[in-house]
Parts: structure tokens; C-alpha cells; sequence
């Protein structure tokens, strides 16, 4: 199926949206590909959003395995730069999947060949819970640390995908910068799976957010696992 065709039939926003976004491809030297578990508008994908469709993609050389997330011609938002910079800014710590490159309506960020986080959870042994727990709290700290905001980790079956058991925190498009709360989203996003979050241990972290205190909160849930 031809590009501009599979834009325009999966993005909204006409034959223009789809002309100026394969214009993007081009320049960012990205092939789409076909294929994703979800059928939208007789194309697989692998995600739809209330502001983009993600594709599986490559750069026009060698073969790295790459997602597309490409701004549908309704979306509310001007522009995925942003969330490209908030992305970049996540990485310097190690946290969410690695950016490969963006333009104004295309971030292209390494696939994640994962499953979400509640689906993963069930079949879990619990010492894999016990280390995606600290690993994933960790994450939220580091991200804590530089003051980056996901807001919107509370909802983790949503933002986290689990890959060879490791947690990876996705979609920092409504991220933002300042007082950032990522342990404590993460902690109510827990609540979801069974966890009971340590209050009084996330009350210190809050009022102080430091190692010590934050060793606290993850101690307050490893002990439940
Ligand atoms: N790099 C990736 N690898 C694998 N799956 C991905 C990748 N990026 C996004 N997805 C999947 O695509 C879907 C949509 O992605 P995302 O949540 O970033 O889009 P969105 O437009 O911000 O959605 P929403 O409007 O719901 O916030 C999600 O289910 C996500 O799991
Ligand atoms: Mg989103």
C-alpha cells in the first residue's frame, strides 16, 4: 500500500495532513512498515491515541526496529516536538524508550516488543514483581531527581510496558517541568495491582524527596513482596 495513502486513511485531517507528514518521513529518512496487533481503518498498527497512530518503523538504512508515533490531523496538539524534548530528557537518565528522532508530526522512538504492565503482572512470579517494583520506583525517582514530570504514571496499565521483564515507561506527551510527583503517581498506580502504598513513608518522601526517604517508600513496598 502506498505511504500517503496509508497516512491519509489512519490519521484524519485529509489528503494535506498526509502529504505534510510523509514529506517528514522522507527528509527524516523513516520508512513506515506495515504490521501491529491493531486494525484502524483496514491498516495494522501498533497503537492509537486520542492524539496519534503509532507504526512500526526503520530508518532507510540498516535495521533497527523502531515505532512511529505520528500526530493525527485532529489532534489537539500543534506539534509532537515537545514531547520529543521530554523523551530526550528521559533518556539522559535511562528512563523510557530510547529516541531515535522527531520533527513537528513524527517521534520515532526504539519498538518496544513488550505487554502492559497489568497483563504481565498476573502471570509474574514474585520475585520478577519484586524486581520490576524496585525497578520501576527507581525509575520514577531518577525522573524525580531532574525534575521531569510524566503525570501521568498513575494510570501504569497505560504508561508502562513490560519488556523481557523490564519496566519501560512510555508517552511523555503530557509530561511536564518543575515539582514532579513520579513516585508518588507510581506508587497509586500500584494500589491498581494489589500493592498497599506506605503512606506515611510517601507522606516524608513528599515533604522531602531524597534517597533516604525514597528508600523508605520502596522498602514499604519490596516488604509486601
Ligand atoms: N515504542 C513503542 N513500542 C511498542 N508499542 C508502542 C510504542 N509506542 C507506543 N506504543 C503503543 O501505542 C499505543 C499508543 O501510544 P501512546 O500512548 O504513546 O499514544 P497517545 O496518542 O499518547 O495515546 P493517548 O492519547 O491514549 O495518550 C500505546 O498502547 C502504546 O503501548
Ligand atoms: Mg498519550
Amino acid at each position: 500500500m502506498d505511504t500517503v495513502y496509508i497516512l491519509a486513511s489512519t490519521l484524519g485531517g485529509g489528503l494535506t495532513h498526509a502529504v505534510e507528514v510523509h514529506r517528514q518521513l522522507r527528509e527524516l529518512e523513516l520508512e513506515l512498515l506495515p504490521g501491529g496487533a491493531l486494525l484502524h481503518n483496514g491498516v495494522y498498527v501498533v497503537g492509537k491515541g486520542t492524539n496519534s497512530v503509532v507504526f512500526r518503523c526503520k530508518p532507510r538504512v540498516g535495521n533497527l526496529q523502531l515505532a512511529c508515533k505520528i500526530r493525527r490531523g485532529d489532534s489537539t496538539r500543534p506539534s509532537l516536538a515537545l514531547e520529543g524534548q521530554y523523551l530526550h530528557l528521559a533518556n539522559t537518565v535511562g528512563v523510557g524508550p530510547r529516541l531515535y528522532t522527531y520533527s513537528k508530526d513524527v517521534l520515532a522512538y526504539r519498538f518496544i516488543n513488550g505487554v502492559d504492565i497489568a497483563t504481565w503482572w498476573k502471570s509474574a512470579t514474585p520475585e520478577k514483581r519484586r524486581s520490576l517494583v524496585q525497578d520501576l520506583l527507581t525509575q520514577a525517582f531518577l525522573l524525580d531527581e531532574i525534575g521531569l514530570s510524566h503525570n501521568e504514571l498513575a494510570r501504569l496499565r497505560d504508561h508502562v510496558l513490560v519488556e523481557e521483564d523490564k519496566p519501560i515507561i512510555m508517552d511523555f506527551e503530557s509530561a511536564s517541568l518543575g515539582k514532579s510527583h513520579n513516585v508518588t503517581q507510581v506508587a497509586n498506580g500500584l494500589s491498581h495491582l494489589g500493592l498497599k502504598p506506605p503512606l506515611e513513608a510517601l507522606r516524608r518522601y513528599k515533604a522531602a524527596p531524597c534517597k533516604d526517604s525514597f528508600t523508605e517508600v520502596l522498602l514499604g513496598f519490596l516488604s509486601q513482596l
